[in-house]
Order: C-alpha cells, then structure tokens, then sequence
C-alpha cells in the first residue's frame, strides 16, 4: 500500500504554524495548503460585497466558487481579514462548502502540508503526522504586530493583542470544528523560541512521527 505523508499543522494566530508548516514541506517536497487563506478570502469578499452574516446561502456559493485568483490578493494577510475570516468561520455551512476541496488536498496522492485549525480533527484525522502549534498570546500579538506594523506605521500592538484574544477565543468557542488539539497531535510551545529553533524542533517531530510508522 502506498504511504501518503499527509502533515497537519494546527494552532493559534501568528503561533508560527505557517512558517513552519511551509518549511517541512520544502523540506519533503510536497504540496502546501494555508487553510486560513481561504477563510480569509470568504470573509474578504463578504465585507466587499456588503453581505452580513445572515446572508448564508451567498456566504456558501462565494465559498463554492472560490478561484486561486482570489487567494493571491494581498490584502487577505490584513488585520481587518483575520478578523473577518474568523466570523465567517464559525458558520457550519461556509466551513462544509470548504471541507471537500481541503480534505481532496490533503488526500492527495504522495501527501501535503496544510496548516490551519482543524486539519488534524475534521481535515485530515487520518495524518500520520500532527503538530499543535502554539506560544503564549502576547507573544504571538507581538510576532503579528512585527509584520503588519510594516505596512501600517500606526499600528499599536495593543490593538493587535486584542485581534488576537477575540479571534482566540471565537475560534475557540464556536461549536463547528472549534480549534482543539486532536489526541494525537504533538504540542510545540513556540513561547520561548526563536524561528530557527522552532523549526529544529518541528523538524525533529515530523522525522519522529514519521520514524514510527
Ligand atoms: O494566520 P492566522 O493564524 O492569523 O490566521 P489564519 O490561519 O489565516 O486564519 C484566519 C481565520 O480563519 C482564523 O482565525 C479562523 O477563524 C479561520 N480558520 C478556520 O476556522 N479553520 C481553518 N482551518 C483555518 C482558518
Ligand atoms: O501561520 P501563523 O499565523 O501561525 O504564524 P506565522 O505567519 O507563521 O508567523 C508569524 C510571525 O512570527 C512570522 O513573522 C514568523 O517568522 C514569526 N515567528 C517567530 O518570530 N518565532 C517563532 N517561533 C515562530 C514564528
């Protein structure tokens, strides 16, 4: 039987999952897929359109119809898209109108990357390999804060702390696939780390994990 290496990287905003899960999978060459690019370009297109939550059955057929295109936008690595991102989220039926395209990603043959909140639990609970990445909020507020203050000089970390504690606890608490580490997920704590030894330490996991089937 042929083995897919399928490696989920789930986790918080600005935990690193993203650095990280792109360097494993330049490392093992295999495809990459930023789940929450997608939500973020959900949510985008919802705030561009004027549509409000309620507007569920447009909310899907965006979510349907979604091109690569779209995914290219740079203004989805925004502060307001996260924001957006996470309300559109907690919808049950934008998250099942995105399910079948991320789980045929995953399911690939010879495997992939995705990182994201539910890859190891609704994605991909099959992956060989899981990693839960996480740090401390204010630390990861500060990581966030480093990157968007470049393009927005006003920016005060306090209210990047703030996104990022809403954004925590919405993804959290909503009751469709809420961010949770799966069973078998191994927890990194990029807390006290740096990103090179954060990328030892993810490196080290996946050769573990992989060692062991
Ligand atoms: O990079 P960051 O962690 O800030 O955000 P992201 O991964 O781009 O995700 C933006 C938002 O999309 C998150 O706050 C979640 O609400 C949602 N998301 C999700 O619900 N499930 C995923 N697999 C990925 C993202
Ligand atoms: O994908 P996610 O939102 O979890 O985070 P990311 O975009 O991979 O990382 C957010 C920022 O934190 C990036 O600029 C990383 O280089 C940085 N980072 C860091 O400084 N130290 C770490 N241990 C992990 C990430």
């Amino acid at each position: 039987m042929t083995y897919a290496l399928i490696i989920a990287f789930d986790g918080p905003a600005a935990s690193g999952k993203g650095t990280l899960a792109s360097v494993i999978a330049q490392d093992y060459d295999l495809p990459m897929l930023d789940t929450g690019l997608i939500y973020r370009a959900v949510g985008f297109l919802r705030a561009q359109r004027g549509l409000t939550l309620e507007d569920v059955e447009q909310l899907v057929e965006i979510a349907r119809t979604l091109d690569t295109q779209t995914l290219d936008n740079p203004e989805l690595r925004g502060r307001e898209a996260g924001e957006w991102a996470s309300q559109v989220a907690a919808l049950p039926e934008v998250r099942e109108a995105l399910k079948r395209f991320q789980i045929d990603f995953a399911h690939q043959p010879g495997g992939a990357v995705l990182d994201g909140r539910d890859i190891g639990t609704v994605i991909a609970p099959d992956a060989p390999v899981k990693i839960f990445v996480t740090a401390r909020a204010e630390v990861r507020a500060h990581r966030r804060w480093l990157q968007l203050v470049k393009s927005n000089p006003d920016l005060a970390y306090e209210d990047v702390l703030a996104d990022i504690r809403l954004r925590d606890e919405r993804d959290s608490s909503r009751s469709s696939a809420p961010l949770s580490m799966a069973d078998d997920a191994v927890l990194l704590d990029t807390t006290d780390l740096g990103i090179e030894a954060a990328i030892e330490h993810a490196r080290r996991i996946v050769r573990d994990r992989r060692g062991s089937f």
